[in-house]
Formats: structure tokens, C-alpha cells, sequence
């Protein structure tokens, strides 16, 4: 189960998210996508995926919304929506699913969304399960 959050900070991460979204540098994919983090102080950052014409070179939304985050002082991720447009859900990649698991618990909910309605909640463990993480670096 994914730690409750309340219904206005779902509804102000889905709305930063989507916002970001309208922002998206996605010329090559034109596959847009809008990400949104709370932070430990209730703050939001956000962030759009972001092309490059060297295309590995590209960023996810989430890579964006999580430096954004670590950019203002932020040191916690407490949960974090992801809207993207079309039939399937836009659940984080696998890269991005570690980069949450760096300054997140097992527990966030991770919502997924479009433009009109929150459409999925997972957790980070569930996406991420059995995973390596800052403790298993301890000796
Ligand atoms: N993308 C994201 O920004 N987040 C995701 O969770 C999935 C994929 C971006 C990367 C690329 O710019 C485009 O969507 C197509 O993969």
C-alpha cells in the first residue's frame, strides 16, 4: 500500500506535471511527458522530458523533476506524478525508477496519469522490487 496522500496534493503534482508537460522538448519521439515531485517540505518541483538530437542523449521528465528537486535544497522524494498522452500509462523507465530509489522510500506513490484524470498508483517497491539502493552500500 502506498503511503496516503492527501487529495489536494495529488490533484497540485498531477496539475505541476501536466503544466510541465505543455513544456516538453520532444521533436525526435514526439512522445510528451510531464513529471512532478513533493518534496520533504511539501514543495513541487517539475520537469519535461528533454531531446537531443544525439538521441541518447535525452532526459526523461522524471531525471528532470528529481534534479530540479536536489537543485532547491530538496532531499526527499514523497511521491511523484508522471502524464503523458495516449492509450498506455507512462509509468517511470527503469533508469528513472533508481534514480527515485536514491531519495525514496519503498512506499511513495508513484501516480500515473493524462491530461484529464489520475489513471494508476503503484509504489516504488512494486516497481522496483528487491532493489539497490544507498543502504546496500554500507559495509
Ligand atoms: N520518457 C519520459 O520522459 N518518461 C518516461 O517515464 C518514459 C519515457 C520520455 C523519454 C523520451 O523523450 C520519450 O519519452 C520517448 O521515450
Amino acid at each position: 500500500m502506498a503511503t496516503p496522500l492527501a487529495p489536494q496534493l495529488i490533484e497540485r503534482l498531477l496539475a505541476a506535471a501536466r503544466a510541465a508537460q505543455q513544456h516538453a522538448h520532444a521533436p525526435y519521439s514526439h512522445f510528451r511527458v510531464g513529471a512532478a515531485v513533493l518534496d520533504e517540505q511539501d514543495r513541487v518541483h517539475a520537469g519535461c522530458n528533454v531531446e537531443n538530437a544525439a538521441y541518447p542523449l535525452g532526459n526523461c521528465a522524471e531525471a528532470v523533476a528529481i534534479g530540479a528537486l536536489v537543485t532547491q535544497g530538496g532531499k526527499r522524494v514523497r511521491a511523484i506524478a508522471i502524464v503523458g498522452d495516449g492509450e498506455s500509462l507512462v509509468p517511470p523507465c527503469g533508469a528513472c525508477r533508481q534514480r527515485l530509489r536514491e531519495l525514496a522510500d519503498d512506499d511513495i506513490p508513484i501516480l500515473v496519469g493524462d491530461r484529464e484524470r489520475l489513471r494508476s498508483t503503484f509504489t516504488l517497491g512494486q516497481l522496483l522490487p528487491h532493489s539497490f539502493g544507498p543502504e546496500n552500500l554500507k559495509p
